[in-house]
């Protein structure tokens, strides 16, 4: 939000900015979904609803976790709240005592994080390492849990890497799970209907099915829909861990939007086919970004499986200066510096746990993905040392 605040000031300053800092698709919410909000408020539907939602909604988010994983949830163990982001939040105001522990495996979204301490928990970061694709193995996910640990907290496919954990991954670390009873999963699945390449994004709830009564499964429409604005996240889960995160909606947000809950009804139960056709521009831009940036000798772009980013390694640049007398100590500098003197806005992997990388997101036209990638090989190729 910084970067993405910095590359906004200097746009008002009059400087031709691109901004591949944010985080939301370009595209337009697609009009059967429009449409249905719409008709919500001209049928009147501007109330208050049940406070965690339309059991309307929840049926339609119940029929939608059975059609991609199998998996059964009913009406009480669904909750809605106004973004995947609030639903994080009430998982975390319900059930975190101070000391209790949340592991958060490298790179995280950095949300995860803030609410953890915001809630009075501790988060324990466990290392991961780009040759195994930021994905956190058995073995560090073992030496990472204590008596105190209360959740894990997976992301799939992750922002910022784009990385999808496999079937067996999520196996392997529901093995380590069933030595500790205690630790709930915090799945984040926000990403999952935007894959390439084949790829269908797995939960763990859905692979391990003892994994479901200890397993929060958050999804939203803010991705796969092209829905930020309209502020619906929901997830499935134990029916006694809902009904905790109701209370805290209760005595804070209420209800979220009752128009939005009518048009993500429309979302769920609608056409999926336009996923298809998005799936395929992402990808492409995908391929371009990851050869674009490859072409230079200072970094290197893995191919991700998922979401709209690319997580690249910029560790060849540093130590090196920037035409304006800048030295590029870490990830931090070459992303300033890159927007300040190439005026493209991308993310360090700082902010995510991970230095020595930056994010850069391409849900941004062909043209502007062209012309940032000319500008960020011409800033590596200008600099010295
Ligand atoms: C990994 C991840 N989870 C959750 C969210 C929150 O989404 P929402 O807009 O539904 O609050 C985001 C948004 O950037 C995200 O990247």
């Amino acid at each position: 939000m910084a970067m993405t605040q910095a590359a906004r000031d200097l746009k008002r300053a009059g400087r031709d900015v691109i901004s591949l800092s944010a985080g939301e698709p370009d595209f337009e919410t697609p009009e059967h979904i429009r449409a249905a909000g719409i008709s919500a408020i001209n049928a009147g539907y501007t109330r208050y609803t049940p406070v965690d939602g339309l059991p309307a909604l929840k049926s339609a988010i119940s029929r939608r976790f059975m059609a991609d994983h199998g998996l059964a949830y009913k009406e009480n163990e669904i909750t809605i709240a106004p973004g995947g982001k609030a639903i994080i939040y009430n998982a975390f105001r319900a059930t975190l005592n101070p000391g209790d522990e949340v592991i958060i495996p490298t790179p995280y979204w950095v949300s995860y994080p803030d609410i953890v301490r915001l809630c009075g928990g501790t988060p324990v970061i466990p290392q991961t390492n780009a040759d195994a694709r930021f994905l956190l193995s058995a073995e560090k996910l073992d030496a990472a849990i204590t008596p105190a640990t209360k959740w894990l907290v997976l992301n799939s496919p992750c922002n910022p890497t784009g990385e999808m954990y496999t079937e067996e991954n999520l196996r392997a670390l529901a093995t380590v799970l069933q030595q500790h009873p205690n630790v709930m999963v915090l799945t984040d699945d926000i990403y999952e209907k935007i894959t390439f390449d084949g790829r269908i994004s797995k939960t763990i709830a859905g692979v391990a099915g003892e994994m479901k009564e200890r397993t929060l499964t958050m999804n939203g429409v803010s991705k796969a829909y092209a829905m930020t604005g309209w502020r619906i996240g929901y997830a499935g889960g134990p029916a006694p861990l809902v009904k905790a995160m109701a209370k805290i909606m209760m005595q804070s947000t209420s209800n979220p939007c009752t128009i939005s809950q009518y048009a993500t009804i429309a979302a769920l139960d609608g056409d999926h086919s336009f996923l298809t056709g998005w799936n395929k521009i992402y990808s492409k831009r995908r391929d371009f970004v990851v050869q674009s940036l490859n072409a230079s000798p200072l970094l290197h772009c893995a191919t991700p499986s998922g979401a709209f980013y690319v997580f690249f390694d910029c560790r060849g640049a540093l130590g090196k200066t920037s035409l304006s007398g800048t030295y590029l100590a870490s990830d931090i500098e070459f992303a300033t510096s890159l927007l300040n003197e190439a005026l493209v806005a991308i993310v360090p992997g700082s902010a995510f746990g991970a230095p020595g990388f930056c994010r850069l997101s391409y849900a941004a036209s062909d043209e502007l993905l062209s012309q940032a990638c000319e500008r960020i090989l011409a800033f590596c190729d200008s600099l010295s040392g």
